[in-house]
């Protein structure tokens, strides 16, 4: 699956991305943190918020976060090594889906909290670009509306 969703465009050859896994005991450690740290940050918050997220990494055995690396580069602008890590996200997506797992991209308030960036080792020039959770679907993914292509297609002409 790694090897798939690192098969992606990727101007100049940065790889701009690593992955960082969350497995087994580790999701509830992190999920205790990421607690704590819930009631930190809203001292009001209902004690079904925290539970929420202190099972945030449960939904699945194997959490894949997925990480751009974004320093400075003086060619490769950082929109175009983020969208290969957008690009990775997609690709880890399929191949665990094309073996017949469950998986879904999620973020949420941890993705981007200075205290769980660190706690999960993001350096100043890495964001989280998702978390990947993979496992046995437990049922059918809900289908939802989808953009009609058309509507959004247009052409360009010369005036
Ligand atoms: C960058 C990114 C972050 C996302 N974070 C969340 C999230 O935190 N919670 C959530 O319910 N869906 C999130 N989603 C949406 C789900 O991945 C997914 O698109 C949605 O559950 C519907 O699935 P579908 O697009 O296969 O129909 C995120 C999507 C992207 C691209």
């Amino acid at each position: 699956m790694l090897r798939a969703a690192s098969r992606v465009p990727d101007h100049g050859k940065r790889t701009p991305f690593r992955f960082l896994r969350i497995e087994g005991d580790a999701r509830l450690s992190l999920g205790e943190r990421i607690a704590a740290r819930s009631r930190a940050r809203d001292p009001d918050a209902s004690d079904s918020v925290i539970e929420k997220d202190r099972l945030r990494f449960m939904f699945a055995p194997t959490i894949v976060t997925v990480i751009a690396r974004l320093g400075p580069d003086e060619k490769i602008p950082e929109q175009e090594r983020l969208l290969t890590t957008g690009c990775v996200c997609f690709a880890l997506l399929q191949a665990a889906q094309a073996l017949g797992f469950g998986a879904q991209w999620l973020t949420g308030w941890v993705a981007y909290d200075p205290q769980i960036r660190t706690l999960l080792g993001i350096g100043d020039d890495e964001v989280v670009a998702g978390f990947i959770h993979i496992g046995t679907a437990q049922c059918e993914a809900p289908e939802r509306e989808r953009p009609d292509p058309v509507a959004l297609l247009t052409d360009w002409t010369p005036e």
